[in-house]
């Protein structure tokens, strides 16, 4: 098995089913080697550094219905909440004088943020903090959204494509999505210019071998400047309340797979990542990660952007998440880096 670490470390590349192999093996030397390498490359191209993202969880009102999330429409249980732009702007506010210069606004798929709403506030977050990167995260919308809210002033979207395997799709979303809808969008984002993060879940239920296979496939003809990946985390009010989360070790795999297959991504050590294991986040960083997205939303939001269970980050001791990581990232003997962190594979 080490044989096909260095293979795709040297190639970049393996087939279907030395992929499989690979993902499917549980030895302890080869997960070490498989890091050791990932960690080699994420320093050939980003040395040390980690780049920090301050994520404003806008809102918590979802349209959607996807199977495994708990701000899905159907669950009646959810707490709702979405901030107001003068709510949005204080977290800039906070964020940038705590040193972040990414805001990402991720939020479910709420229809009050309109174009012309999210608009108006890209433009004055653009003004006024014109050395910051604006991301979104506000799921599937109109090429024609996408496009006016480039030109209002944002760089970046995150949009995970959640699987690429038609089958797995269907069985994870209700019958009204579509995983065209969600290959569209992502293509869509990237012809307008935005720089774009997508990703999937790790140890979703039904999901197999051969559907992380098809992911790493469609991440290769994507080529997003980012690529987001967790354990999917049971929520108790879905109809996943009751199915296996996805473990630490073949997040970690895939974590160092990616890295190797994708040398100069931006990879997010993820909350999820944090939430199933107390140094989660500090392993991923070892395995290749160089981004982390503290929480910057207003604290007695948090625990109401309940994507899964036991969340971290969510009570009054993370309040200021930026100097948790901080020390995380040190101990982890890495250094956290205050500039925008464009992705070192991105030239316009
Ligand atoms: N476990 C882990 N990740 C989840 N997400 C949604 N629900 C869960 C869950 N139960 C992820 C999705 C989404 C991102 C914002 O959170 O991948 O894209
Ligand atoms: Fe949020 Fe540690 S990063 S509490």
């Amino acid at each position: 098995m080490k044989e096909l670490v260095e293979k795709l470390y040297s190639g970049q590349d393996l087939s279907d089913s030395e992929l499989a192999e690979l993902i499917n093996d549980r030895d302890d030397e080869t997960a070490e080697l498989l890091r050791i390498r990932a960690d080699e490359v994420r320093q050939r191209y980003y040395g040390k550094k980690v780049f920090l993202r301050g994520l404003i969880e806008v809102s918590s009102h979802c349209k959607n219905d996807c199977l495994y999330c708990g701000i899905r429409r159907s669950n009646r249980d959810a707490d709702r909440y979405r901030l107001d732009r003068e709510m949005i702007l204080s977290c800039c506010e906070n964020g940038y004088s705590l040193g972040f210069r990414t805001f990402v606004m991720q939020g479910g798929e709420d229809s009050f943020f309109t174009d012309e709403l999210m608009c108006s506030i890209i433009s004055e977050i653009r003004e006024k903090y014109p050395d910051c990167a604006i991301t979104l995260s506000l799921g599937e919308r109109s090429r024609e959204s996408y496009r006016l809210m480039k030109e209002a002033g944002a760089d970046r979207y995150l949009l995970r494509h959640e699987t690429a395997s038609p089958e797995l799709y269907r069985r994870l979303h209700p019958a009204e999505m579509s995983l065209d809808n969600r290959i569209r969008c992502l293509f869509d984002l990237k012809e307008l210019g935005y720089q774009v993060g997508s990703g999937f879940m790790v140890g979703a239920p039904f999901q197999t071998t051969e559907d992380l296979v098809t992911d790493l496939r469609f991440l290769q003809k994507l080529q997003p400047q980012m690529i987001g990946i967790g354990p999917f985390v049971p929520h108790h009010s879905t109809p996943f309340a009751e199915e296996k989360g996805g473990t630490l070790e073949l997040t970690l795999r895939l974590l160092g797979i990616l890295r190797l297959m994708f040398p100069k991504v931006l990879l997010p050590a993820t909350t999820a990542l944090g939430t199933i294991h107390p140094m989660g986040r500090e392993m991923g960083l070892k395995t290749g990660c160089n981004v982390v997205m503290p929480n910057l939303s207003p604290v007695d939001v948090r625990k109401k952007y309940d994507l899964y269970d036991n969340k971290i980050c969510t009570g009054e001791e993370a309040a200021e998440c930026r100097h948790c990581l901080d020390r995380r990232i040190v101990s982890a003997g890495y250094e956290v880096a205050s500039e925008r962190g464009d992705c070192a594979d991105f030239t316009i």
